[in-house]
């Protein structure tokens, strides 16, 4: 049975679709415009894109956007300071700083220096520890666009067995606690891993997130699957795609993300909810 299609897309318009309303009324009733400050340090080629993106859809939503760009051979001192500024401004609701960061950098301080309440990437220890303890707040944009991509389905989620292939803080991490949270049993896969295919072959959710292009082989998923992938690659081609091989994975699973148009914009469409998120969260803060 050829896999049906998430298409994450069509999805991330309807979610900017219903921002774009919440934003209006908000500033209609005389609130402040939510406003996001995205910082890029260097001239990484794929962070210029995204980075392109993400202010280009915070604009058409009618959200502020405030840009950042700092030279690669940037001190780590000015960008704590850039970030103890925008903490402490009232009109920024979100802050953003684009990973990887040049090698003086370290993302951890970065990250750390940022106010949790503000953290719209959802990477503060802070923010972190409360999706691991089942409270979260502000949550990592792409677990938490994978997640909606999978209520999309309309199936349960409560006991099937969901592997994650990468266990990065920004995706695979976060991801696995998204899944439990949803009473899933989850493996996380790495480089260390034994015997990945047979793993994979077990899933009855497959979340790839390795970075390597059609890594994960169609013969690896189980009929019937659910297979959502995170990567972005350039191939050989030189043509974007995935971390699995879409034709075979789509000729074995019952609903597949394709590359584009799959978890890329819900990433970008869970970055605007977080902003919205956090200027709604601090509108309600007692002020002083
Ligand atoms: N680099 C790759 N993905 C992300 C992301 O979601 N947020 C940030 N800040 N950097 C990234």
């Amino acid at each position: 049975m050829p896999a049906r299609i998430l298409d994450g897309k069509a999805l991330a318009n309807r979610v900017t679709g219903s921002i774009r309303e919440r934003v209006a009324a908000r500033i209609a009733a005389g609130r402040g415009v939510p406003t996001l400050a995205v910082v890029l340090v260097g001239e990484h080629p794929a962070s210029q894109v995204y980075v392109r993106n993400k202010r280009r859809t915070t604009e058409t939503v009618g959200m502020g956007s405030r840009a950042f760009d700092l030279p690669a051979d940037v001190a780590e001192r000015e960008v704590l300071d850039l970030i103890d500024r925008l903490n402490g401004d009232p009109a920024v609701h979100g802050i953003l700083v684009q990973l990887p960061l040049p090698p003086q950098i370290e993302p951890e301080r970065v990250i750390e220096a940022i106010d949790p309440a503000k953290d719209v990437d959802g990477f503060h220890p802070y923010n972190v520890g409360r999706l691991v303890l089942r409270m979260p707040l502000l949550r990592p944009c792409t677990p938490l666009g994978c997640m909606k991509l999978l209520a999309e389905t309309g199936e349960p989620l409560a006991g099937k067995h969901a592997v994650v292939i990468g266990q990065s803080n920004i995706v695979g991490r976060p991801m696995a606690l998204e899944l439990l949270m949803e009473r899933c049993t989850v493996t996380i896969c790495h480089s260390a891993t034994r015997d990945l295919p047979g793993l994979v072959r077990g899933a009855d959710i497959v979340v790839a997130a390795i970075g390597k292009p059609a890594f994960v082989r169609g013969d690896w998923i189980r009929e019937g699957a659910i297979v959502i992938d995170v990567g972005i690659n350039r191939g050989a081609d030189g043509k974007l795609c995935g971390d699995v091989d879409f034709a075979g994975a789509a000729e074995r699973a019952a609903w597949i993300t394709p590359v584009p148009g799959g978890v890329g914009p819900m990433t970008i469409a869970m970055l605007l909810s977080n902003t919205l998120q956090a200027a709604e969260a601090i509108d309600g803060r007692p002020s002083g």
